[in-house]
C-alpha cells in the first residue's frame, strides 16, 4: 500500500525564556596548540583511531578533542553520539555511543545538565522529549533526515482519519509533531517486536517504506507503509551486492533494514547499527561488508582486529554536518539549543516511553 507523501521542514526551535547562552554564559576559546600535555592526554585516543587517521593529521585534531573533553566537565555536559559519527568524535569525545534506541535510553539515564547530541535533529529532539529539564544542544541544527522530512503531524492525523482503528507506529526517525500523533515509537532494533506487541492483524509502520516491508517479511501482521525512504540506504542495490560477492566470495554482507528488501534478502544479516556492530564482534568474520553509512566500519575496525572490512558505503550528508569544531563551538557558546513545545513533547513522550517500557 502506498500513500501520498508530503514534505515537512526539519523542526525549528521554539524560543522560550532565556537562551542557553544567557543561562550558562559564554566561555573563552581555549588554546588549541599541540603541546606535550595534549599529546600525552590524547595518546590513548589515538591508539583507537590510528588505523584510520594518519599520524600527520593528529596534531590538528588532538587539541580540539582535548579541549572538548575538558569543556564537558566544566559544562556538566555529556556527549551522546550515534554510530555514524566520524572516528574522531566516536572514539575521541563521545561519552555514550550507540544506535537510536540506546541513545534514547541513555538520554533518560544521564545526570548531566547538558546533552550535546552528536547525530541528527530527530535524535536531539528525542533526548529533549525524554529529558525536558535538560539543556539539549546539537552542533548543527541543519542536520536533518530524509525520513523525518517525509511526513508531518497533519499527515498522520489524516492517515488516522482515513484508517480508523489501525494502530500507527512511528519509526524514531520522525519529528516530535509526528511522534505526538502516533500510538508508539520504534527503532530498527525493536520494530518487529513493537509491530507484534499490538496483537492485531494490521498496523501502520511509518514513514520508512523499506523498514516496514522488511518487518512485514518477518511477521504475519500486515504492515502498512508510508512512502518515505532513507536517502542513504535506498541507494544500495541487490545487483551490486551480487557483484561484490563474485569478487569476494568469502565476504559476509550485513545490511541495515532501511535498505530495500531485495538488498536485505542478499545479505547474511540485517539489523540496527548496534546489532550490526554486535554481529561483527561476535561472529568475527574474516571479511565483512557493512551496507550502511561509511563511518560504521571506520569506528568498529579498531575493536575487531583480524576482521577485514570491504568498504562500499554511502555517506549520510546530515550526520556529516556534525564536526569536532562545531562541537567545540557548541560547548563554548551554548548555541543550537533544541526546544520542543511542551504540549507536543508530552504527547510524543508517551509514544517513546511506551516503546522503552516494552523493554525489548
Ligand atoms: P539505528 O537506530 O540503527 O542506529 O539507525 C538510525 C539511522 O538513522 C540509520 O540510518
Ligand atoms: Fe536519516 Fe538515512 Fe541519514 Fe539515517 S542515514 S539520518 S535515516 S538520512
Amino acid at each position: 500500500m502506498t500513500i501520498a507523501q508530503t514534505k515537512a521542514p526539519v523542526g525549528a526551535p521554539i524560543a522560550a525564556g532565556l537562551t542557553a547562552l544567557e543561562r550558562f554564559g559564554k566561555l573563552e576559546r581555549p588554546d588549541l596548540r599541540y603541546t606535550p600535555e595534549v599529546a600525552e592526554a590524547t595518546a590513548p585516543i589515538y591508539e583507537k583511531v590510528k588505523h584510520i587517521i594518519p599520524a600527520i593529521e593528529w596534531p590538528a585534531l588532538a587539541p580540539t578533542i582535548h579541549a572538548i573533553n575538558k569543556l564537558k566537565k566544566q559544562r556538566n555536559a555529556v556527549i551522546l553520539a550515534h554510530n555514524y559519527m566520524t572516528p574522531d568524535i566516536y572514539h575521541g569525545v563521545a561519552d555514550i555511543v550507540g544506535d537510536s534506541l540506546q541513545l534514547a535510553i541513555e538520554a533518560t539515564r544521564t545526570d548531566a545538565e547538558v546533552i550535546v547530541q552528536c547525530g541528527v535533529h530527530f535524535m536531539a529532539e528525542t533526548s529533549k522529549i525524554l529529558s525536558p529539564e535538560k539543556t539539549v544542544l546539537i552542533p548543527d541544527m541543519r542536520a536533518g533526515c530524509s525520513l523525518a522530512e517525509s511526513i508531518t503531524g497533519a499527515d498522520v492525523r489524516a492517515l488516522r482519519e482515513r484508517n480508523p482503528g489501525i494502530p500507527i507506529i512511528t519509526y524514531v526517525n520522525t519529528s516530535a509533531d509526528v511522534k505526538a500523533e502516533c500510538d508508539i515509537c520504534c527503532t530498527s532494533s525493536n520494530a518487529l517486536q513493537v509491530v507484534e506487541s499490538f496483537g492485531v492483524d494490521k498496523v501502520f509502520l511509518i514513514p520508512d517504506k523499506y523498514l516496514a516491508a522488511n518487518v512485514g517479511n518477518k511477521t504475519d501482521v500486515e504492515v502498512l507503509v508510508w512512502d518515505g525512504a532513507c536517502e542513504v540506504h535506498e541507494r544500495f542495490t541487490a545487483e551490486e551486492l551480487r557483484d561484490y560477492r563474485k569478487i569476494e566470495p568469502n565476504v559476509k554482507i550485513i545490511a541495515h533494514p532501511e535498505c530495500p528488501p531485495e538488498v536485505v534478502a542478499e545479505a547474511d544479516f540485517a539489523g540496527s547499527t548496534a546489532h550490526m556492530i554486535d554481529w561483527v564482534k561476535t561472529k568475527r568474520p574474516e571479511k565483512v561488508m557493512m551496507i550502511t553509512e561509511c563511518s560504521m566500519a571506520d569506528n568498529v575496525a579498531s575493536e575487531t582486529p583480524g576482521v577485514d572490512y570491504i568498504r562500499p558505503c554511502n555517506l549520510c550528508p546530515h550526520m556529516k554536518r556534525i564536526t569536532l569544531n562545531k562541537i567545540l563551538d557548541t560547548l563554548l557558546e551554548m548555541k543550537e539549543e533544541v526546544v520542543v513545545d511542551p504540549a507536543v513533547a508530552d504527547r510524543a513522550r508517551t509514544a517513546v516511553e511506551r516503546m522503552i517500557n516494552l523493554k525489548i
